[in-house]
C-alpha cells in the first residue's frame, strides 16, 4: 500500500490485554510508524470519530488499521471518510451519500460477529439526536481484511453470545430480505448453519478452536451476505433500542429476533422453512420456539430484564423508536413490511 505512517484504531480493553503489541512490532519491523488511537467505545459515537480524526491529523497517517470488533471497525471506517470529506457525519446517514473515498483501511476483526470487515456499512451514534445512524456506501468497504480466528479466543462468554447472535441475524435477514439473490443465498445459509451449530459450543467452551474458526467464517459470510442483500426489521428495530437504552447491538437484536420472526414468517414461509432446516429443525412452525430456546441457551434475558427502566418509560420512547426504525430503510426490506403501529406493537410484544 506504499504507506509509511498508519493510525491503529482499537479500544482500551484490547490495548490493556496486549492484543495490539504483536501488530505494533510487525508494523515497526516494516518501518511503518504507527500511532494508536484506542478511545473507541462500544457502539461508537460521532465524538469517537472526531477524536480519531484529531489523532489522525496529529500523526499525518496515510492509512488506518482497525483491530477490534464491529465498533472499532465502524469507527475506523468513518475516521477515514471524515479525513477526506468535510461534511458533518449526519450528512452521510442513509445510502450512498459519501462523496470522496476515505483513507485505505485494513480491518482485523477480534470478534466473530458483525462482519464489518467485509461490509459497506457503518453504524455511528449521533449523540445530539440519540440516533444510531446507518451509513451505507461502497466507499466504506475496507481495502484489506485479515481474519484470524485466534484473535477471538479471548472473548468472554457474554460477548461471544451477543456478537454471535448478531451473526445469526445477519444470515437470517440476508436470506429472507426482499433484496436476497442467488449470490447471497448460499453465504446466508452457510452462516445460519455454522452459527446454529458452533455458537452454543464457543459460548460454553471458549477455547474450542474448531468452533471459533467456524464462527469467524460464519461472521464473514454473514457480513458478505447482508451487505449485498440487506438487513431487515430486526436490525431496523434494534438500532433505536440500542440508541435509547444503550443495549449492545447483538443483545438488542437477540431480544427482538423471536418476536420479529413470528411477525415476518407469513411473508416468506418457504424462506423461513429453509432457515429452520439449516438450524436443524424440520418444520418452519418450530422456528420461533427454536430461536427462543437458542436465546435461553446463550444466557440472553427478556428485553424487560435488559433495561433498568420501568414499562412506563419504555412506552414513552416507542413512538420515536418506531419512527427512527422506519427512517433507517431496513424495515422496508422485510418479508412483511410493517407500519409504524406494527413496530410499536412488536416492541411491546418483545418486552
Ligand atoms: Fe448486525
Amino acid at each position: 500500500m506504499n504507506v509509511t505512517k498508519a493510525l491503529v484504531v482499537s479500544d482500551r480493553y484490547l490495548r490493556d490485554a496486549r492484543v495490539l503489541s504483536p501488530f505494533e512490532d510487525q508494523l515497526a519491523s516494516e518501518e511503518i510508524s504507527a500511532e494508536i488511537f484506542c478511545e473507541v467505545q462500544p457502539d461508537p459515537t460521532d465524538e469517537n470519530v472526531a477524536g480519531g480524526l484529531r489523532a489522525l491529523a496529529d500523526c499525518q497517517a496515510q492509512a488506518l488499521v482497525a483491530i477490534g470488533g464491529g465498533s472499532v471497525m465502524d469507527a475506523a471506517k468513518m475516521i477515514g471518510i471524515a479525513a477526506t470529506n468535510p461534511q458533518p457525519l449526519s450528512d452521510f446517514q442513509g445510502y450512498h451519500k459519501i462523496e470522496n473515498p476515505g483513507l485505505p483501511l485494513i480491518a482485523i476483526p477480534t470478534t466473530a460477529g458483525t462482519g464489518s470487515e467485509v461490509t459497506q456499512a457503518a453504524v455511528i451514534t449521533d449523540t445530539a439526536r440519540q440516533v444510531k445512524m446507518m451509513i451505507f456506501d461502497r466507499k466504506l468497504l475496507p481495502a484489506i481484511s485479515i481474519i484470524d480466528y485466534e484473535l477471538s479466543l479471548s472473548m468472554p462468554p457474554h460477548l461471544t453470545a451477543h456478537v454471535g447472535v448478531d451473526t445469526l441475524v445477519h444470515g437470517i435477514e440476508a436470506y429472507v430480505s426482499r433484496k436476497a439473490s442467488g449470490m447471497t443465498d448460499p453465504l446466508a445459509l452457510s452462516c445460519i448453519r455454522l452459527t446454529s451449530r458452533h455458537l452454543p459450543v464457543v459460548y460454553t467452551e471458549p477455547n474450542h478452536r474448531t468452533s471459533r474458526e467456524a464462527m469467524a467464517l460464519a461472521a464473514c459470510q454473514g457480513g458478505m451476505a447482508f451487505t449485498n442483500s440487506s438487513v431487515c426489521l430486526v436490525h431496523g428495530m434494534s438500532r433505536p433500542l440500542g440508541a435509547v437504552f444503550h443495549l449492545p447491538h447483538g443483545l438488542s437484536n437477540a431480544v427482538l429476533l423471536p418476536t420479529v420472526t413470528r411477525f415476518s414468517v407469513p411473508g416468506a414461509p418457504e424462506r423461513y422453512a429453509a432457515v429452520a432446516r439449516e438450524m436443524g429443525c424440520p418444520e418452519s412452525g418450530a422456528l420461533v420456539p427454536l430461536l427462543e430456546e437458542f436465546n435461553v441457551r446463550l444466557g440472553i434475558p427478556r428485553l424487560r430484564d435488559c433495561i433498568p427502566k420501568d414499562r412506563g418509560e419504555f412506552e414513552s420512547h416507542l413512538a420515536k423508536m418506531a419512527a427512527d426504525a422506519l427512517a433507517s430503510g431496513s424495515p422496508q426490506n422485510n418479508p412483511v413490511v410493517p407500519s409504524r403501529d406494527d413496530i410499536i406493537n412488536l416492541y411491546r410484544e418483545a418486552w
